[in-house]
């Protein structure tokens, strides 16, 4: 029987922007075998309910139960928002999120106490990064958010660095700027993608990816349960599942991965 060690991580997302996190994670653990499912037939989830991300994250847990992962890492943020604790209290494997590394992160940069955090409609409303920065103990930060929905679509359009992306991150990140924050969260799988309009237009801030966090809260959890690969000179594997066509998510892979992965459609 294959040992628990040896077998794959899976990483779930809404679609193709899991594929930061997934980098970050490969980066951080390259002899690791990754198992990524992307929703790409149902996204996006950032303007879903709770119940339905709920609802979905549980089958895309029953898919990586049946690939037999040793964990999940949820790189959605707003699935990570809505679904992590039900996940974590349902599947007798670790599962990992993306709020908490990310708000850990913060609370490390920020000098002044102010944060910022920046996601989708959903992962705002819900008030996530609010109740996670309360429950952390010690010197009490401001926080302050904003959605911003329409940056998920010009990454997906390619508009990473026009002029009109400029105009969208101008109006949305205003108003953070008023508030003298000295960090802000890019609480979005696709986010770190726009690190260079964001940080143009939030000139001094510095920007918390969260993806290098997740990443190294994988590793201790690993660590931590005796379950690194023990395989130290092979590269791991990855393989992408799909909900829809592959087509798309492989055009989208290389800006998110950054190498060349095998696709295959699943049916959940
Ligand atoms: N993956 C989503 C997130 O990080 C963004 C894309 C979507 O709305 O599905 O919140």
């Amino acid at each position: 029987m294959r040992a628990i060690s040896a077998k794959p991580i899976g990483i779930f997302d809404s679609g193709v922007g899991g594929l930061t996190v997934a980098r970050s994670i490969r980066k951080e653990l390259p002899n690791e075998d990754i198992i990524y499912f992307g929703d790409t037939a149902r996204v996006p989830y950032g303007n879903k309910s709770r119940e339905t991300i709920i609802r979905f994250s549980k089958e895309i847990m029953e898919f990586m139960m049946s690939r037999k992962v040793k964990m999940v890492v949820v790189a959605c943020n707003t699935a990570s928002s809505f679904s992590l604790a039900n996940l974590q209290r349902s599947y007798p494997i670790p599962v990992v999120g993306v709020i908490k590394p990310g708000v850990k992160e913060a609370r490390r940069l920020s000098r002044n106490g102010k944060v910022g955090v920046i996601g989708t409609k959903s992962t705002i409303s819900s008030r996530a990064y609010e109740k996670e920065l309360a429950r952390s103990a010690g010197r009490s930060y401001s926080l302050y958010a904003r959605s911003c929905p329409l940056f998920v679509p010009l990454v997906e359009n390619k508009l990473v660095r026009d002029q009109v992306t400029y105009r969208v991150a101008e109006k949305y990140l205003k108003p953070l700027r008023g508030k003298k924050i000295d960090t802000l969260i890019l609480g979005c799988t696709h986010y770190p993608i726009l690190k260079t309009v964001i940080g143009k237009v939030m000139k001094g801030v510095m920007l918390v990816d969260s993806s290098l966090a997740v990443a190294k809260e994988v590793r201790r959890i690993l660590q931590r349960d005796g379950l690194l690969s023990g395989h130290v000179k092979k590269r791991g594997k990855m393989t992408c599942f799909v909900s829809d066509d592959p087509g798309s998510f492989r055009d989208f892979s290389g800006i998110f991965l950054k190498e060349k992965t095998r696709v295959k459609k699943a049916v959940l």
